[in-house]
């Protein structure tokens, strides 16, 4: 049997592709339109390896994720592909209505025409796991208790109202047609592989190319931090034990403001690789202007995916972000070929 993963050369799908082949000879096929966030090098080591298949498309094009599904007797999708990024929701909306809501009913209807025609069997071991945000769920004051799956939902970005709408569809696609569906929303990840266009690799690249580490607002925002191989671990635990029509938290337990995650970051680059002037790197953090309806807190209350299924992040904060720090530094060639690209438009954009 096969799975396939959406949006497999992004951030956490190819996380996700190569933590599962790495325990796994199961075979998977990666399909990803490779927009300005999917990038191929990420997948670079499962060149040789015969369990893995990579298709270049768009989840929008039925025919093609017919075929795959059909070719490849997929058991499992696991939908990471998405628009990702607030800042660009803000900036243009459209792409995210396209790829988080319509990209996802099309997926919905193809999974649905090929689960439609299995055997019985197969048709009862299928799952369709969506991967979803805390973000859908609005935010939070600082006394509030943490989201749980059922708090209400309350999404304030563009993104964050088009992951909404896409959970609705996989809902809906559970009530009305009996598709075996699973829904995660998990809270910020890092870790390897991530796009310079988030707060801690930004911050990470910023910091040893001597220039500002930019702080929206106060910086008093807080988010939970999710060590992206934790989020690989929840994932795999959720399709193996999940119920389905059933929704997971995943989440660090670790709530920090971005002035605690920013500053922490400089601690560790300190002391891994300190500043020729003997200077922190900590002086380079600027306050600049708010990001627009930005929201205040985001907190996951993980406890359901503990009880039900056994599941717990490995990772503290200061663990996980030392580890992704480590990565950055020795991986000097991904990162010169991520900033050459098209990323560096929409650093002028943003930060002009
Ligand atoms: P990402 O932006 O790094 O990757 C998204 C991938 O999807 C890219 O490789 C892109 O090329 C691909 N893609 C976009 N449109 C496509 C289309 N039409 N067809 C096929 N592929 C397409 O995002 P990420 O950070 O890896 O996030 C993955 C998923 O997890 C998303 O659904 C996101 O909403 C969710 N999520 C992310 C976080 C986070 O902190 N990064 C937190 C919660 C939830
Ligand atoms: P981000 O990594 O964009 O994730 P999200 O908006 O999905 O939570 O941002 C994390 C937090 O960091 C968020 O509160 C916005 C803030 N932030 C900054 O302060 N400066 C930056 O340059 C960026 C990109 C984010």
């Amino acid at each position: 049997m096969t799975i396939l993963v959406t949006g497999a050369a992004g951030f956490i799908g190819s996380n996700f592709v190569l933590d599962w082949l790495g325990q796994s000879t199961e075979e998977v096929v990666s399909l990803d339109l490779l927009t300005y966030a999917g990038n191929l090098e990420n997948l670079s080591s499962l060149n040789q390896n015969p369990h893995h298949h990579f298709v270049k498309g768009n989840i929008g094009d039925r025919d093609l994720v017919l075929t795959l599904l059909k070719k490849h007797d997929i058991r499992a999708v696991i939908h990471f592909a998405a628009e990702s990024h607030v800042d660009r929701s803000i900036h243009g909306p459209g792409d995210f209505i396209e790829t988080n809501i319509v990209g996802t009913y099309n997926v919905l209807e193809s999974v649905r025409s090929y689960w439609n025609d299995l055997d019985e069997p197969s048709k009862k071991s299928f799952r369709f796991l969506h991967v979803s945000t805390d973000e859908v769920y609005g935010s939070l004051n600082d006394k509030a208790s943490a989201f749980t799956e059922n708090h209400p939902y309350e999404p304030n970005s563009p993104y964050s109202a088009s992951k909404a709408a896409s959970d609705h569809l996989v809902r809906a696609w559970f009530h009305t047609y009996g598709l075996p569906v699973l829904t995660t929303n998990c809270s910020n990840n890092y870790g390897p592989y991530h796009f310079p266009e988030k707060l801690i690799p930004l911050c990470i690249l910023n910091a040893l190319n001597d220039k500002p580490l930019p702080i929206y607002g106060d910086g008093k925002q807080i988010r939970d931090w999710l060590y992206v191989k934790d989020h690989c671990s929840a994932i795999r635990e959720v399709l193996k034990q999940g119920h389905i029509g059933e929704t997971y938290n995943v989440g660090g337990w670790n709530e920090k403001t971005n002035l605690e995650v920013v500053e922490t970051l400089c601690a560790i680059l300190d002391e891994l690789k300190p500043k020729s002037d003997g200077k922190s790197y900590a002086d380079q953090i600027t306050f600049v202007k708010d990001r627009p309806g930005h929201d205040r807190r985001y907190a996951i209350d993980a406890s359901k995916l503990e009880r039900d299924l056994g599941w717990r992040p490995e990772e503290t904060f200061e663990t996980g972000l030392r580890k992704t720090v480590i990565w950055y530094l020795e991986h000097e060639t991904w990162v010169n070929h991520v900033v050459s690209g098209e990323y560096q438009h929409w650093v002028e954009k943003q930060y002009s």
